[in-house]
């Protein structure tokens, strides 16, 4: 229901107790898989590389830095995956063989250079933007990301005893497509955030009002976020995950971008323009864990 009829995603299939889903511009088969579980969270986020010979050479770096992980066959959508953990417990698949997606009859778009028809439905998510990991450690995962997977770093956020509360690292043009934000209850392997993409602004606060409509808990936003600058609405689903709507943004064209640093004291002045977010964004994740009462409380919540 979130996400087929409020987000504006389609079912790209079904296989055992999980369901897949896309967005209309996607080019895979599908984008988000979701699987019935006991609690909330994470199952796995995956990467595709630009070649097969790319994914064996990533391969082989992880085995040359003693990571452990596994061959597995695949998925709906996607042939044989690598499976690995990163220092905080996230588990990450490498793949190459993937399925382009085959729109059916009464999803052909009008124009051929996107992938399936404008939903007109719901919000009208485009593609699936970025996932934000919670950890225990951020730098920990950053080095972990650049050594194994050669991600960028292109945001960071540097506290004033000089450790890191957040990282933003990137693969392509895009600013990023994975981050780590520093987890408060010291809880590890946990979500912080899934976020998909819409074209405008406009699209965002439209987002607003289908969400006050369905009784979508919307936790922080509409507003601008300072850091990368993407203008966002952070919602819960039903599942107990936080996935967020984003616009805007930027590309990195610079071969030789140097990572911004954002301090303690740039930090405490909110958002973009101004806004304090709320305290349950800095402490709430998935699964939940009885550290997050604690802390709340501490906040007067
Ligand atoms: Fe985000």
């Amino acid at each position: 229901m979130y996400f087929r009829e409020i987000l504006g995603m389609e079912v790209a299939g079904e296989r055992g107790d999980s369901v897949y889903l896309r967005a209309f511009g996607d080019y895979e088969r599908a984008s988000l898989k979701l699987t019935t579980a006991a609690q909330s969270g994470i199952g796995h986020i995956a990467y595709r590389t630009h070649s097969p010979e790319a994914l064996e050479r990533r391969v082989g770096v992880l085995q040359a830095n003693g990571v452990a992980g596994e061959w597995t066959d695949g998925d709906l959508g996607h042939g044989a995956a690598y499976s690995f953990h990163d220092p905080d417990g996230h588990r990450f698949e490498l793949f190459y063989e993937s399925e382009r997606y085959q729109v059916p009859p009464e999803l052909r778009p009008a124009l051929k250079n996107q992938p399936h028809r404008y939903p007109g439905r719901g919000v009208g998510v485009r593609h699936l933007d970025h996932v934000n990991f919670l950890a225990v450690d951020p730098a920990e995962d950053r080095v972990f990301l650049e050594q194994n997977l050669g991600l960028r770093l292109t945001e960071q956020i540097v506290l004033d005893d000089g450790t890191e509360a957040g990282v933003w690292l990137a693969s392509n043009q895009k600013s990023y497509d994975v981050t780590y934000t520093r987890d408060q209850t010291r809880t590890r392997g946990r979500l912080h955030h899934v976020a998909f993409f819409v074209d405008q602004r406009e699209d965002v606060l439209r987002g607003a009002d289908i969400f006050l409509e369905h009784g979508i808990v919307m936790e922080s936003g509409p507003h601008k976020h300072a850091i990368q600058q993407t203008f966002f609405l952070y919602t819960w689903e039903p599942g107990g995950n936080r996935i967020e709507i984003c616009a805007g943004g930027f590309l990195i064209f610079a071969p030789d971008h140097e990572p911004v640093v954002w301090s303690q004291a740039e930090r405490a002045k909110g958002q973009a323009w101004g806004m304090q977010t709320v305290a349950s964004f800095h402490i709430k994740g998935s699964p939940p864990v009885p550290e997050e009462d604690v802390l709340l409380a501490a906040h007067g919540r």
